[in-house]
């Protein structure tokens, strides 16, 4: 069972920039009352990815069935997608699969896979020289049908399919994408693409556990239905107004609390290799969901915290530094882990050196949290901001219930915050100029309003 810890977040043990109990009691009104406000809505409009652990089991089916059928048939599964429908594939293929996958042997796994989120050209080239596009799936995600990333490489693929593959290229892209809005689920139907659906309530961010995350996860032979299985075990744990009693409820107005005292920043720092993309995923969900221009009154308000992903204990020689010693602006999350799936004893050896021989006979797995122990410990110490995640192992059912904890932490701080946690209005304004630029029909008043901005000066640049 994941465990959170706060004591790190309370003047006891970091002084004078801590939380005092008489915080937490000020604060558990309103915490109850966001929770309130969650639960009132849940399953309706956006948030409709709280259900998503109950709510699929034909999906599941297909899912797996689909799942079967590429690795019977193909070597590579290909995710052709961008934000939301990338980064939680990253994130669960790196936490859960061989960390040199695509370098077994073919008989020690399954097809190769690759998640293309960007629209480098270097990339895509290096994609095309290293796959055999008549042995691979692409599986093309947008929820929107619509983002220019996404489609541009699926326009590229689909080109390069139909010339090198002709009749039948179709079975080489599966679309996921919503089953009513866009242009992919047109083209999915005009050219028969297999497809999966993103449910109306489940933005990008949050998509994980329906098929944009499912299917991907199934095609590498995750156990999906540990993942879910994970989920629902964390939304149950979180199912009270208490804070006491509901860890994401504790996680968010705790945050939320840091906030109000100026911490702009939240770190995002797991201490082990598995779980680093899980960081890059977090800082999505968190960034995008809670940085709002605006309150739910129309208020200006610029709310949110800047997520930053930090990698332990990789980046205690780049990043602590700052985070002991540096301003008291930032909340440091550490997620550990208790057991590692496998392990590597630290050799006899120069023993006529000790400061290098004391290492000796301790275990990688010893190390890693040890450091992890004491970077917590420094922290604390520098009076700074911190608390834990630990997970007893990485595994499904683990994986869905951080998944869960966090995506539940973001909306309960969205609703302490009084924000629309679910759109994303300034990414919208980006995916727009981009319209406008490339000349997209119906975007001549936002390539005017381009065109009419102030022209840069040369005198600033050198
Ligand atoms: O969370 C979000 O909604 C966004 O980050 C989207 O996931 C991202 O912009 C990609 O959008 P789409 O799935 O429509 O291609």
């Amino acid at each position: 069972m994941l465990k959170f810890d706060f004591n790190n977040m309370m003047k006891k043990y970091i002084g004078a920039d801590g939380l005092t109990e008489q915080d937490l009691a000020a604060v558990a009104p309103e915490a109850e009352a966001a929770f309130g406000k969650f639960a009132a809505r849940r399953g309706t409009g956006m948030t409709e990815w709280a259900d998503l652990p109950y709510t699929q089991d034909a999906v599941v089916k297909d899912i797996l069935a689909c799942a079967a059928e590429v690795r019977e048939n193909f070597d590579n599964f290909v995710v052709l997608g961008i934000g939301g429908s990338a980064l939680g594939p990253i994130a669960v293929f790196t936490a859960l699969c061989h960390f040199r996958y695509n370098d077994l042997p073919a008989e020690k796994r399954g097809v190769k896979f690759f998640v293309e989120d960007n629209v480098d050209p270097e990339r895509m080239l290096a994609l095309l020289d290293v796959i055999d596009v008549r042995r691979t799936v692409f599986n093309v995600i947008t929820k929107s049908g619509a983002t220019s990333e996404t489609m541009s490489q699926y326009l590229i693929i689909a080109d390069i399919l139909k010339r090198e593959i002709g009749e039948g290229w179709q079975k080489h892209i599966i679309a996921t994408t919503s089953a009513k809005k866009g242009n992919l689920i047109k083209l999915a139907k005009k050219e028969g693409f297999r497809t999966f659906f993103i449910p109306d309530g489940v933005g990008g961010r949050f998509s994980e556990l329906c098929p944009v995350g499912l299917l991907p996860a199934a095609v590498l032979g995750i156990d999906i239905e540990g993942l879910l299985a994970g989920a629902a075990a964390m939304d149950k744990r979180c199912s009270e107004g208490d804070m006491g009693k509901n860890p994401a409820l504790a996680a968010a107005a705790l945050q939320y609390l840091a906030m109000k005292r100026g911490k702009n920043i939240s770190v995002m720092m797991p201490y082990a290799d598995s779980l680093k993309y899980m960081a890059d995923w977090y800082c999505q969900l968190w960034g995008e969901s809670l940085g709002k221009a605006v309150d739910l009154d129309g208020k200006t308000v610029h709310a949110g915290q800047t997520p930053v992903k930090s990698l332990g204990v990789t980046d205690q020689h780049s990043q602590v530094q700052l985070y002991t010693e540096g301003p008291f602006d930032k909340v440091v999350t550490i997620i550990g882990v208790e057991k590692f799936r496998g392990d590597v004893t630290i050799a006899e050896g120069a023993e006529e050196f000790p400061d290098v021989h004391f290492l000796s006979g301790h275990t990688m797995s010893e190390l890693i949290n040890t450091e992890r122990v004491a970077t917590e410990y420094a922290l604390t110490r520098s009076g700074h901001m911190n608390n834990t995640v630990m997970l007893p192992e990485v595994n499904a059912e683990s994986v869905g219930e951080l998944l869960m904890f966090f995506q539940l932490q973001t909306a309960y701080c969205g609703e302490l915050l009084n924000i629309d946690t679910f759109n994303q209005p300034g990414v919208e304004e980006g995916k727009n100029a981009t319209y406008a630029l490339f000349g997209r029909k119906g975007y001549e008043e936002k390539r005017a309003e381009l065109d009419a901005a102030p022209k840069k000066d040369a005198k600033y640049i050198l």
